[in-house]
């Protein structure tokens, strides 16, 4: 039998309550998560405005699971040593973020950090095609970004496919392992649908934080199971 994916969950902090994010991400760490996801937004690149490097290193000492940062700024390109420092592990870009996405990749790279490419719902999967070595996460938003809370986007499924196809082949070529994640109205019944067209990293913010610290771990191994169903 060929070995089971490593699947992988990261609740959206962007769902966590902002008044006690250290506690919160101490809570899912308990409760089972695999990478803690940050939404860092400007009010530009995206109508919402979030979180930065300063309140990325306050939680850095609060847990010992990957930092997965999804920039939704632009550009980009001036901010990226400040979130290294603050303690990224994944930093991830979107193309539309700058002109020189190679260049921005090789940038995250260069400071000894994991690169991750974000496409938007309209994004075709072919921006990534030359890139695909400087990669190490490829993150299919299932909404457009901005906010929590919105409904999946069952149109992208085909992109998740065929971004499988496209791993797959690269792995076969004797390139490097590169993440599949999905961000977007993730949830039990949703997380099934990605998991059964490739994906194998799962953001959810309001389906891990939904009903408080009391039902973390319900709701991540919920979802665990749905992934694994679907994989
Ligand atoms: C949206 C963000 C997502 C968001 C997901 O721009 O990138 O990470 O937090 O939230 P849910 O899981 O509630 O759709
Ligand atoms: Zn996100």
């Amino acid at each position: 039998m060929a070995d089971l994916p490593i699947l992988r969950i990261a609740p959206s902090i962007l769902a966590a309550d902002f008044a006690k994010l250290g506690e919160e991400i101490r809570a899912v760490e308990a409760a089972g998560a695999d990478w803690i996801h940050i939404d860092v937004m400007d009010g530009h690149f995206v109508p919402n405005l979030t979180i930065g490097p300063a309140v990325v290193k306050a939680l850095r000492p609060h847990t010992s699971l990957p930092f997965d940062v999804h920039l939704m700024i632009a550009p980009a390109d001036p901010l990226i040593e400040a979130f290294a420092d603050a303690g990224a592990d994944i930093i991830s870009v979107h193309p539309e973020s700058g002109p020189h996405l190679h260049r921005t990749l090789q940038t995250i790279r260069g400071l000894g950090k994991r690169a991750g490419v974000v496409l938007n719902p309209a994004t075709p999967i072919d921006e990534i095609d030359h890139v695909m070595d400087m990669i190490d996460l490829i993150l299919v938003m299932t909404v457009n970004p901005g906010f929590g809370g919105q409904k999946f986007l069952a149109s992208q499924l085909d992109k998740i496919r065929a971004l499988r196809h496209s791993i797959d082949r690269h792995i076969a070529g004797g390139g490097a392992s590169i993440d599949l994640g999905v961000d977007g109205g993730v949830d039990t019944d949703t997380i099934t649908l990605a998991a059964a067209a490739g994906a194998d990293a799962f953001v959810a913010g309001t389906a891990t934080f939904r009903g408080g610290p009391g039902a973390y771990a319900s709701n991540i191994s919920a979802l665990r199971s749905a992934a694994e169903a679907g994989s």
